[in-house]
């Protein structure tokens, strides 16, 4: 008999030599299952075999642990890599597992895995209570935007619901563009059905036939996975004329990013969708009323939609009574940077940073003392450990002066200047800016400029008090977020590292 293994396949696992190993199994006889990643970074390329008593895990595994690790498996004996039942394992345990149930455990291309692991039970359960109860849900529900501003999901879906016209679009966002971000990622390659389910259920809810993900290039994995499992939902009625006999039908279609940051910031993202340079497009009129193709419109971030699902299974209280204060639900939050256990953990929000970084992440991989976590993606601020109380919550990270964005969390350790990370942030802006608005397309230079002579000269008052003055024009006087946001690590490296802020 064939024995069955399960190895990730995630973009993670692939570039750690997981190929080799899929390899190495065949050639000892291993039938293998690519699926995604359980999202334990530190262990890939990992590998599951099955055995008499479940499902074994190993990890991290190179081609020459095969043989060892398949003889282990059938024999029960123990051996050095193994980790007995991966639900066990403390990082899994510790977490509440909603958007990411299934990842790692399916076969991310077959219909028939998803639906057997009790996928498509949520858009059955919209196609029956209908479009104005399935919205009511999400806004019972209280989920709010993961792509980084948290605006209200179900109030977003009603807005393009009640915009006039016919057509109407559902957008989804997976340009990921912020740093030590990978949920987006992650979730296509390993479950990529949930996504379009979250999307046939807000095109069924807001009246949408059409929809379109918006993939940033640099995800070759994910754009292949979606595309297999778009063809996939085609062929087994989950898209199409009729979706799964509703009579309502909707459609999605892949378009892939050229690699720009503003890109990711909705209207621009528009911009790109319709053929044209990625600019930032003033708001009003809002994407609800006049988005793609100037028609009514819903975009959210991958994550936002893939919560729907969830949420029309359990229920809205079920989603609502997780969480903290206004932020509800779960959060699939990215450990990265300078950090011993670096993978993806959801949970409810209101675990603390601290806890995350030190508890669930073990503190650095290099072993150095933290000095600094950036939290939110590149425009978000630098906390230091004197904040580790702060709980994951949108609420409280802005009364800290910082954001929680997208859900990244980037520790440092005690070698990082701060002050070189101040200027980074105002390079990236020069970089990334779609250059529509002065404060962000000549500040974030001259911010630059700035914080150069603020290391070149002994006495840096003045320059200090003018890059504090240049941060509150960007902060006020940006068109979009790109540029309006920057002054938040700037800031927060100053006011929390002012040692790190002398001339050199
Ligand atoms: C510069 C910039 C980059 C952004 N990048 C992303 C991104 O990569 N992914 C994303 O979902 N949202 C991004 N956003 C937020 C989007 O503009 C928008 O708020 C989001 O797609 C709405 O979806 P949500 O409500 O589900 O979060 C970005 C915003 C800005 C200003
Ligand atoms: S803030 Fe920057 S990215 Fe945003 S509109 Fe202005 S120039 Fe463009």
């Amino acid at each position: 008999m064939t024995v069955r293994a399960r190895l990730s396949h995630d973009t993670a696992s692939i570039a750690l030599g997981g190929k080799a190993v899929a390899r190495a199994l065949g050639e000892a006889g291993a039938t293998v299952v690519p699926v995604g990643s359980r999202g334990l970074f530190w262990l890939e390329p990992f590998l599951e075999v099955e055995t008499a008593s479940g499902w074994r895990a190993f990890g991290p595994v190179a081609p020459k642990d095969v043989p060892s690790i398949l003889d282990a498996a059938q024999t029960s004996r123990p051996h050095p890599l193994s980790l007995d039942r991966i639900e066990d394992h403390p990082f899994l345990k510790a977490q509440t597992r909603l958007t990411f149930a299934r990842c790692g455990t399916v076969d991310p291309s077959s219909l028939d895995d998803y639906i057997q692991a009790g996928g498509l039970a949520g858009l059955k359960h919209a196609i029956e209570i209908g479009p104005k109860a399935t919205r009511d849900e999400i806004v019972a529900s209280g989920l709010r935007g993961r792509g980084g501003a948290g605006f209200p999901a179900g109030i977003k879906w009603n807005g393009a619901a009640d915009a006039p016209g016919d057509v109407k679009y559902v957008v989804c966002n997976a340009d990921e563009g912020d740093s030590g971000t990978y949920a987006d990622r992650m979730l296509m390659e390993g479950d990529p059905f949930l996504l379009i389910e979250g999307m046939a259920i807000a095109g069924f809810a807001i009246g949408a036939m059409n929809g379109y993900v918006y993939i940033r290039s640099e995800y070759p994995l994910a754009i292949a996975a979606m595309s297999r499992a778009i063809a996939a939902a085609r062929a087994g009625g989950l898209l199409g004329t009729d979706v799964l006999g509703s009579s309502h039908p909707f459609d999605l279609e892949i378009r892939v990013g050229a690699g720009s940051y503003v890109c990711g910031e909705e209207t621009a993202l528009l911009e790109s969708l319709e053929g044209r340079r990625g600019q930032v497009r003033a708001k009003p009129p809002l994407p609800v009323h006049s988005g793609l193709f100037g028609k009514p419109t819903v975009i959210n971030n991958v994550l936002t939609f893939a919560a729907a699902p969830t949420i029309l299974t359990k229920g809205a209280t079920f989603y609502r009574d997780l969480g903290f204060g206004r932020s509800r639900g779960t959060m699939p939050i990215q450990l990265a940077g300078d950090i011993k256990y670096g993978g993806l953990f959801e949970t409810p929000f209101g675990i603390t940073l601290g806890e995350l970084v030190n508890d669930i992440g073990g503190g650095t991989a290099s072993g150095r003392p933290v000095r600094a976590v950036q939290v939110g993606g590149p425009l978000g601020a630098y906390f230091p450990p004197a904040l580790f109380d702060t709980p994951f919550d949108y609420e409280a990270f802005t009364a800290k002066g910082g954001l929680i964005g997208h859900g990244g969390v980037v520790v440092f350790n005690d070698t990082v200047d701060m002050a070189h990370q101040a200027r980074f942030a105002m390079e990236f802006c020069a970089v990334e800016s779609c250059g529509k608005c002065t404060p962000c397309r000549i500040g974030s230079v001259r911010g630059m400029e700035t914080i150069d002579r603020i290391l070149k000269e002994p006495d840096n008052a003045a320059q200090m008090a003018l890059l504090r003055d240049l941060c509150d024009t960007m902060k006020s006087g940006s068109l979009c977020a790109l540029g309006g946001f920057v002054p938040y690590p700037v800031l927060s490296a100053i006011d929390h590292f002012p040692e790190d802020f002398v001339a050199r």
